[in-house]
């Protein structure tokens, strides 16, 4: 293995704030309070905000809109709630809510908050992430959630008049529902001034959001107020020449730091879950040559797909003589800070939905990091001491990258959010000319926490009775990775493993019948793991599974209020390929497109040559996932107008 002397060392850039703070130094390593050798409150005394807090109320009480700028790792996400409680903004029944635009963060933030306020997770400090409601309608005061989740509040109570206080949080991500929050919560603060917003940046575009605010209304609408950053310096090294695979240089570059420097955790941003899983597979294949007296490797990952507790263990206290190795989405980019990381390792890239208006097909593709994002990405070694970032790229790219993400509204599929605008009557909101007026159906579908072509299947199931089929279908959609595939397993073991499930029609089918197997139902899954059922037995992954459970009761209860009916296909297959048909989008254009080696059409080409897919993957090539075999007159019956073929090959 090489060493690191093919490192360059350059900078930061500029915005990278390398100004030394007064701080003592090392590593401060402290995850839950309880664990820590300091009180609960002197650990919130000693947080950069803790200063700012009298000023910090000051604004929230003469200002409509308060834009809270510091740097990652500050207290804003922890403590700003916890200020607003303590003042009174939560008495008489107010509710301070607290947007993220990630899961993980609403939970992780939602369990530490609740730890320090001292009150059970759901009672006083609780989450509401999609599928997931663990807070309480009477006693909890401050609710962290899911941008998405506050912006479909607004469909039932347009005034969000539950809350005294909203925070956007992470509002520099720009993600689609922050974006469509902050159009919304201008106009509910006309409505209902004694609203109080407060809108946290951990980059410095603090301005947009101030000239946002005050156009049109008051000049004392809005204000700054500026944290001052606790950050150490950071020196960024750039590999010389590119590496033709990044996830392999990782391995190397965080087990090479392992063995030349001292104490310190290891944090690597790579792009998804089977990055992150070859990455920390390899490097748990090295441990065992780790010589005598070398520091231990803790590897762990930190992505979405995660359950919440396999999400909290990177904050574990580790002992003495270890070092955590975390492999990471853009996730810890800024909405998790893990204390004690040292050292960042940067593959300089991310993964991130796409959408192409041409050929209507919304994709995950693997893009560049922005400049703003290595940046910030580098800032993560600089927390609690000095810091070494590793950029996975040559210092001239750098120069080349943008200098920001585009928003996701400009480059995502607006559908959904689009029917929720028109539900709540806002159909100028982005100066767009919607035309006609939503259905009964379409009002009913925008309520629904899932995207529109499934939650429309839902309906349409009552045409074809098989409204319990279709439920299980959309839970399990719903998920990702239903089917473990372990990666190297020669594809033919794999192939048998699955073919209990596979249906010659197509994915959705294999889907059904995966969960009958299981029989989708809570008893029944842990009974199976009582029986020691491993994770991937079956090929089945137990946690996507256990989740379709939790998804498919959810929104059984949306189905039944909605009157539809339960009714069971009895093993027609043809009518639930026929519900599936009315749901997808075909292709414009002429884009050939893949079949991703998960399918059950992978190696098989479809009776009719017609299909329709679920969803998209941008990667070397266009791949469609989920995919069932339909007869092409379905297409004529059910008045859609597909008019270009789209081939299976
Ligand atoms: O929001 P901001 O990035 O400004 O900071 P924060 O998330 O409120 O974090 C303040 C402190 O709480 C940091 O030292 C975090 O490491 C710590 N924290 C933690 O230990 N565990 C969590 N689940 C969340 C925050
Ligand atoms: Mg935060």
């Amino acid at each position: 293995m090489s060493t690191l002397t093919f490192w360059k060392p350059g900078t930061a850039g500029p915005g990278s704030t390398l100004d030394r703070a007064t701080e003592e130094e090392g590593n401060v390593v402290q995850s839950a309070p309880s664990q820590g050798s300091l009180s609960i409150q002197a650990q919130r005394e000693r947080l950069p905000i803790w200063k700012h807090r009298q000023k910090l109320l000051h604004c929230v009480e003469k200002y409509g809109v308060t834009i809270v700028v510091g740097q990652t790792g500050s207290g804003k996400t922890t403590q700003l709630p916890q200020y607003l409680l303590e003042s009174g903004w939560a008495s008489e029944g107010n509710v301070i809510a607290c947007t993220q635009p990630r899961r993980v963060a609403a939970t992780s933030v939602a369990i530490r908050v609740a730890a320090e306020v001292g009150t059970l997770l759901g009672d006083e400090v609780g989450y509401t992430i999609r599928f997931e409601d663990v807070s309480d309608k009477e006693r909890t005061r401050i609710c962290y959630m899911t941008d998405g989740m506050l912006f479909r509040e607004t469909l039932i109570d347009p005034l969000l008049s539950r809350y005294s206080v909203i925070m956007i949080d992470e509002a520099h991500e720009r993600s689609l529902y922050t974006d469509l929050l902050l159009g919304v919560l201008k106009k509910i603060r006309r409505k209902r001034p004694s609203l109080r917003l407060i809108v946290s940046s951990a980059t410095l575009d603090a301005r947009s959001f101030l000239e946002y605010f005050t156009s049109g209304t008051h000049p004392d609408e809005a204000t700054i107020v500026s944290l001052e950053g606790r950050m150490f310096p950071v020196e960024v090294a750039y590999l010389q020449e590119p590496a033709p695979d990044y996830v392999r240089k990782a391995v190397e570059v965080a087990w090479n730091i392992n063995l030349q420097h001292g104490a310190g955790d290891i944090l690597i941003f790579l792009t998804g879950r089977e990055e992150i899983e070859r990455c920390l597979e390899e490097l748990t294949e090295l441990i065992p040559t780790l010589p005598r007296g070398a520091t231990q490797i803790i590897p762990l990952a930190l992505h979405a797909g995660l359950s919440t507790e396999e999400q909290l263990r990177v904050f574990n206290v580790t002992e003495r003589g270890t070092r955590k190795v975390i492999a990471a989405t853009n996730i810890a980019e800024a909405s998790v800070t893990i204390d004690g990381v040292k050292f960042v390792v940067d593959s300089g890239f991310v993964k991130i939905r796409t959408y192409n208006p041409t050929t209507f097909l919304a994709s995950l593709s693997t893009v560049p990091v922005s400049q703003a994002s290595a940046i910030q990405r580098a800032g993560r070694a600089g927390r609690t001491s000095p810091g070494i970032c590793y950029r996975l790229y040559p210092e001239s790219v750098f120069a080349s990258l943008p200098t920001s993400t585009p928003p996701e509204i400009t480059r995502t599929d607006v559908t959904t959010p689009i029917l929720q605008l028109k539900s709540l009557g806002i159909d100028d909101l982005m100066k767009f000319e919607w035309d006609g007026l939503l259905t009964p159906i379409g009002e009913r579908v925008a309520e629904c926490p899932i995207e529109v072509n499934i939650a429309r299947m839902l309906f349409a199931s009552k045409d074809f009775n098989c409204g319990e089929e279709i439920l299980t279908i959309a839970a399990m959609v719903s998920i990702q990775d239903a089917f473990v595939i372990p990666e190297g397993a020669p594809g033919a073991i794999a192939e048998l493993e699955r073919r209990k499930f596979t249906a010659d029609e197509g994915d959705h089918l294999t889907l059904l019948n995966g969960t009958c197997y299981l029989c989708l139902t809570v008893d029944c899954l842990r009974s199976i793991a009582y029986n020691a059922f491993t994770k991937y037995a079956h090929a089945l992954n137990f946690r996507a599974m256990s989740r379709a459970v939790s998804i498919r009761s959810q929104l059984k209860k949306y189905m039944i209020r909605f009157n539809l009916p339960l009714h069971s296909c009895e093993g027609d297959a043809k009518r639930l390929r026929q519900v599936s048909d009315g749901t997808y989008r075909s292709v414009k254009g002429n884009k050939t497109l893949y079949v991703h080696p998960t399918s059950v059409l992978f190696t098989r080409k479809p009776r009719t040559g017609w299909i329709v897919f679920h969803e998209v993957e941008e990667t070397k090539r266009t791949q469609i996932r989920i995919l069932s075999e339909i007869e092409p007159d379905w297409l004529l019956d059910y008045g859609h107008k597909y008019q270009h073929r789209h081939a299976a090959d």
